[in-house]
């Protein structure tokens, strides 16, 4: 697919079909991540990777109360969790960069993943403080965001479709909200 065809495609998908992701799209989308820029080019995105179903079923509880909303994960063939150590952070007008590097870094990831026809559903709501010693991570590591990669299953299920309905997914702002031209 063509860069902008992953663009103008992609949705958040949240129900796979239990085909596993091969590993040479795995190790691509990895790589994906492993280039993206970055402050000072510190890199401090690290993560982890889960293929083994009763991990995932057992990281899917262990994202505690506010992660019940993303059980669907518990079935995907594969999660990736983003991670940033924080000693990579840079600091500028009081903005934590391992953030914005983070999520650079895991975008890239899932467009690549998305050019092999593999989804992926960015996903904020999880315990931090749960999943933490879950993983087994040091102190110095933030957990920033976790997905699942699967192929899409034909039907996206009923729980896909009030996602999508309560979360407005495919509305976004005419450019003209969104953009400002300074002459
Ligand atoms: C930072 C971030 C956090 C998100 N957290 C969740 C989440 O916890 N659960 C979920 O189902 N979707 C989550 N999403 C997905 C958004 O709901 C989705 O991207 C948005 O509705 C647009 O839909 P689309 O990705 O299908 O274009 C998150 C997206 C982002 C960028």
């Amino acid at each position: 697919m063509e860069c902008n065809d992953v663009i103008l495609s992609r949705y958040s998908v949240r129900k796979f079909l239990p085909d596993p992701v091969p590993q040479f799209v795995l190790t691509e989308m990895l790589e994906a991540a492993r280039l993206a820029p970055s402050t000072q080019n510190k890199q401090p995105w690290r993560f982890i990777v889960l293929q083994n179903p009763d991990k995932i079923k057992s990281m899917a509880f262990n994202c505690g109360l506010i992660g019940l909303s993303n059980f669907f994960i518990r079935s995907a063939p594969c999660v990736v969790i983003a991670c940033a150590d924080t000693e990579q952070n840079v600091k500028i007008n009081g903005q934590d960069y391992y953030l914005v590097d983070t999520a650079i870094a895991f975008q890239q990831m899932m467009l690549i993943a998305w050019s092999h026809g593999v989804g992926s559903c960015w996903l904020g709501a999880f315990s931090e403080k749960r999943l933490k010693p879950w993983l087994g991570i040091s102190d110095n590591w933030r957990i920033v965001a976790l997905s699942p990669f699967g192929y899409p299953a034909e039907k996206q299920g009923l729980y896909a479709k009030v996602v999508k309905a309560f979360a407005g997914s495919k509305d976004r702002l005419p450019l003209d909200k969104i953009v400002r031209y300074l002459d």
